[in-house]
């Protein structure tokens, strides 16, 4: 026969041996996680103090930007006036015309004007300088070459063309300031008379000779007004 087997013997005591599990784990627990970096999360206050400042900016820049405009938002307003209109100042004929003289011509006729005995003639008080501009243009556009007489001497050198140096406006003003200079009270030169002399002789490449400038100076008288001037060298006569 077989018994019922008998309960197990309650386990051996442990004589106080046994600990509570969870009394155990208790140290553990209370040790937190090692904090580890980047993980936090942001401060509250942090959140709010940039709400605020992005509201502040939103209100400065809705207050202050001036929509925008660079008249409004410039801090030196008065460094940025519209550029008044550019209006050159009016050139003194006579003040322009001694510096050009300066440059183009003092080399032969000399500052004062009284030229070289022999080689360069004066332009004080003669008939080229004082007589009809219309002539005179004639001469420093063309040039001059061979025997020419100025107030009673004779010359034979070369006066150089300045069609291609100098442009109508600056010889109209040379011209006046010879006019109106070393001892001269002729009438000033405008550039239309000059730029018209130029292109009656715009045919011509030679320089004058003294018969030629004769027969242009004789052939003008018809055109009585000095500024008035012929299309054509032909219409007074000359062969171009
Ligand atoms: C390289 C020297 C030289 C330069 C530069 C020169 N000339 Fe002359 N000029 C002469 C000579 C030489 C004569 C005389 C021409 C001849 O002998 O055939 C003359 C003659 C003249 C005459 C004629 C004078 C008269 O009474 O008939 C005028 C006007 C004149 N020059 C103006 C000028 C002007 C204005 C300039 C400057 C833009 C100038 N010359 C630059 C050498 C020069």
């Amino acid at each position: 026969m077989t018994e019922p087997p008998e309960p197990a013997p309650p386990p051996a005591d442990d004589d106080g041996d046994e600990q509570d599990v969870v009394e155990m784990h208790e140290p553990i627990l209370r040790e937190h996680a090692e904090p580890r970096d980047g993980n936090e999360s942001i401060p509250v206050w942090l959140i709010i103090l940039m709400g605020a400042l992005l509201l502040w900016g939103g209100f400065y820049l809705a207050r202050y930007s001036g929509d925008w405009r660079s008249d409004v938002l410039d801090e030196n307003p008065h460094a940025r006036r519209p550029l008044r209109a550019f209006t050159p100042a009016p050139v003194d004929p006579m003040q322009r015309g001694e510096q050009l003289y300066t440059i183009y011509c003092t080399a032969c006729h000399g500052y004062d004007g009284r030229g070289e005995p022999g080689r360069y003639p004066p332009l004080g008080e003669t008939e080229g300088v004082t007589g009809d501009q219309r002539v005179l243009a004639a001469i420093v556009l063309g040039g001059v070459e061979g025997p020419l007489e100025v107030r009673g001497e004779q010359y034979d050198e070369q006066m150089p063309a300045f069609r291609d140096r100098l442009h109508s406006a600056e010889l109209a003003s040379v011209l006046t300031y010879i006019r109106g200079s070393f001892g001269n009270e002729a009438a000033p030169v405008e550039p239309q008379t000059v730029a018209a002399v130029a292109q009656m002789m715009r045919a011509r490449q030679r320089p004058w000779s003294e018969a030629e400038l004769h027969l242009l100076r004789e052939g003008l008288e018809r055109y009585e007004d000095e500024t008035e001037v012929p299309e054509t060298l032909e219409e007074v006569g000359i062969e171009p």
